[in-house]
C-alpha cells in the first residue's frame, strides 16, 4: 500500500484549509503516477486515522477530487483514481516549482534590444543614481487619497468603473484641454487628446502607428535610450544628428531629409535627454518648417515641462504647430510621482482616434477613478500648488548639488548647471572613465546602473546623467562624498 501516512504532509500553520492541502497533494501524486490510475484509495475512515485528521476533512478532500475529475467513486466498491486521465508527459524534478518558473515549454521571440539591467530591488544603505526623478517624499499622496476616497464614496462614480472609453476619462480630458491650453499655449479641443498611462505609452502608440515599413526616425546622437528602444521595437531605422548647446542640429536634419524618407523626429525640446540643453527658438521654427516641407511627424516628449528655474517655461513646439505635424506626449508621472500612470498624447483628431483604437489591444482602458482624481486635483489648483512647491525645493537642491559637486570634484569632472529639469550632465576628465568609476563606486555602495545607455552612439563622450532632485542637502553631500571617495581611489 502507498505510504499515505508519510507522503501526505499537513501544515497547520498554512492558511490553506487542510482538505485543500490534501487535495493538491493528491493531484500531484496522481499526476506523477506515484498513485497510478485505477488505484483504489483508502476509505475516508482509514485515511483519516492514518493522517490524523477528522474524517469529514477526508470526505471534503475526496469530494473535491471527484468534482475536479481526478478520482471517481463507484458505489459499493470504493474510490479509484480516474483511469481516463492521460499521462502527463512532464519532467518531474525534486524542485518542481523552480523548473516551472524558469523554463518555458514553448519558443517565443526574445529581442536583445529589450534587455535592461535596471535594479529590481533596492537596499537601504546603497545610493542608486537616478537620471532625474522626483522626490517621492514630496508627493501629495494624502491629498490625492482624500480626493480618491471622496470620489469612491459617490454613487455617480460607479458609472466610471465598468468597461469604458479607450480615450480616457472624459472629465480628465476636458480638464486637461483647458489646463494644457492655458499653461502650454496649445490650441486643442477634446478631439485632440488621448489619456495614456504615461508618456511612454504615448511614444509606444505613436511609433507603432507611424512606422509602416521600416521608415527612418531621427533622434539625437545622445538620446533618451528608452525612446531608441521603443522606436527600434516598432521597426524604425534610426538616424542620429548631433546635439550641441542649442539642442538637436536641425541643419543636419534638413540634410538627412534630402537623402532619406524621414517619418519622424523625436525631440525632448524643453530639456534634451540626457544633456539637459534647451532647443533654441531658431531651431524650433526650423524644425517645424522642415516637418511641414517634408511631411514628417515631430514626436515631442515634454517629460519635464514643469521644472524650470531660471526663466518662464518655454512653450512646446506643439503650441506653434498649425499643420498637424506635432505629436505631443507628456504626463504627471514626473511632476507628481511615477506610480500614477496618467499621461496624455496630443495630436490631430485622426491620429488620436487611431491611437485610441490601438491602445485597446495593449491596455483596454485606464484607471478611470484615478483619472477622475487627477481631474479634480488639477481643477482645484492643487497641481499648480504642488508644482510651485517642488520647483522651489528642486531649485535649492540643484543649486546646492551643483555647488557642492563642483567644490568637491571640480578637478575631476565638469558640468553646466542646468536651467531646469531634475538632472545634470556630468563629463568626466579624459584621464578617467565612467567604466572604472562605476566599478569602484559599487564597492562604496553607490550604484550607477546602465550608465552605458547614455552613449548608444558610441561617441565616447565620457558623460553620464545624474539626478539631483531626489536628494536633500544631507543626501546630496553623502552622494558627492561617496563619488569623491571613489574617484580618489582611482587617482
Ligand atoms: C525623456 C523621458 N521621456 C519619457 C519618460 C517616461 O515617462 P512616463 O513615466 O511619463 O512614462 C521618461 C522617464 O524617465 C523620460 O526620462
Amino acid at each position: 500500500m502507498i505510504p499515505y501516512k508519510t507522503i501526505l504532509i499537513i501544515d497547520r500553520s498554512n492558511r490553506q484549509p487542510i482538505y485543500l492541502q490534501l487535495t493538491h497533494q493528491f493531484i500531484d501524486l496522481i499526476k506523477s503516477k506515484t498513485i497510478p490510475s485505477n488505484t483504489k484509495l483508502p476509505s475516508s475512515r482509514l485515511l483519516s486515522d492514518l493522517v490524523g485528521v477528522h474524517r469529514k476533512t477526508i470526505v471534503a478532500c475526496y469530494d473535491e477530487l471527484i468534482l475536479q475529475g481526478w478520482i471517481i467513486s463507484i458505489p459499493k466498491k470504493g474510490t479509484y483514481v480516474n483511469s481516463t486521465i492521460p499521462e502527463l508527459q512532464q519532467q518531474w524534478t525534486d524542485n518542481l516549482l523552480q523548473s516551472r518558473a524558469k523554463i518555458s515549454g514553448f519558443s517565443f521571440s526574445k529581442n536583445d534590444i529589450l534587455q535592461r539591467t535596471f535594479p529590481q530591488a533596492f537596499q537601504d544603505d546603497f545610493i542608486y543614481v537616478n537620471d532625474g526623478v522626483s522626490d517621492e517624499r514630496l508627493t501629495p499622496i494624502k491629498e490625492l487619497a482624500t480626493i480618491y476616497r471622496k470620489l469612491a464614496g459617490k454613487k455617480e462614480t460607479l458609472k466610471h468603473i465598468g468597461y469604458g472609453t479607450t480615450f480616457g476619462n472624459l472629465k480628465l480630458r476636458e480638464v486637461l484641454v483647458e489646463y494644457l491650453n492655458e499653461t502650454r499655449g496649445l490650441n486643442i479641443t477634446i478631439d485632440n487628446i488621448l489619456i495614456t498611462r504615461g508618456s511612454q505609452m504615448g511614444m509606444f502608440l505613436a511609433s507603432q502607428l507611424l512606422i509602416e515599413n521600416e521608415e527612418y526616425f531621427i533622434i539625437g546622437e545622445t538620446n533618451y535610450s528608452s525612446a531608441d528602444t521603443t522606436f527600434q521595437y516598432a521597426n524604425a531605422k534610426l538616424l542620429r544628428v548631433k546635439v550641441d548647446e542649442n539642442g538637436l542640429d536641425t541643419k543636419a536634419i534638413e540634410q538627412l531629409c534630402r537623402r532619406y524618407n524621414v517619418k519622424a523626429v523625436y525631440t525632448t525640446s524643453h530639456h534634451h535627454h540626457p544633456t539637459t540643453v534647451t532647443l533654441s527658438a531658431e531651431r524650433r521654427m526650423h524644425l517645424l518648417n522642415l516637418a511641414k516641407t517634408h511631411s514628417f511627424a515631430v514626436l515631442e516628449d515634454d517629460y519635464d515641462y514643469d521644472f524650470h528655474y531660471n526663466h518662464a517655461p518655454i512653450l512646446p513646439l506643439a503650441s506653434h504647430d498649425t499643420n498637424g505635424n506635432v505629436i505631443y506626449v507628456g504626463s504627471i508621472c514626473k511632476t507628481v510621482a511615477p506610480v500614477f500612470r496618467v499621461g496624455y498624447l496630443i495630436a490631430s483628431k485622426d491620429f488620436v482616434d487611431e491611437c485610441a483604437n490601438l491602445r485597446r489591444f495593449i491596455d483596454r482602458q485606464g484607471d478611470a477613478v484615478l483619472e477622475l482624481t487627477f481631474a479634480h486635483f488639477i481643477k482645484e489648483g492643487s497641481l499648480d500648488r504642488h508644482i510651485n512647491k517642488v520647483v522651489r525645493a528642486y531649485k535649492d537642491r540643484r543649486d546646492f548639488f551643483c555647488e557642492y559637486l563642483k567644490q568637491e570634484l571640480g578637478d575631476y569632472l565638469s558640468f553646466k548647471t542646468p536651467k531646469g529639469g531634475m538632472a545634470i550632465w556630468v563629463t568626466l576628465n579624459k584621464k578617467y572613465s565612467w567604466k572604472e568609476v562605476v566599478k569602484i563606486a559599487a564597492q562604496n555602495k553607490l550604484i550607477f546602473s546602465e550608465w552605458q545607455r547614455y552613449d548608444s552612439a558610441n561617441t565616447n563622450h565620457n558623460a553620464v546623467r545624474i539626478g539631483f532632485a531626489r536628494y536633500t542637502k544631507e543626501e546630496a553631500k553623502e552622494f558627492v562624498l561617496r563619488l569623491k571617495k571613489t574617484i580618489l581611489q582611482l587617482v
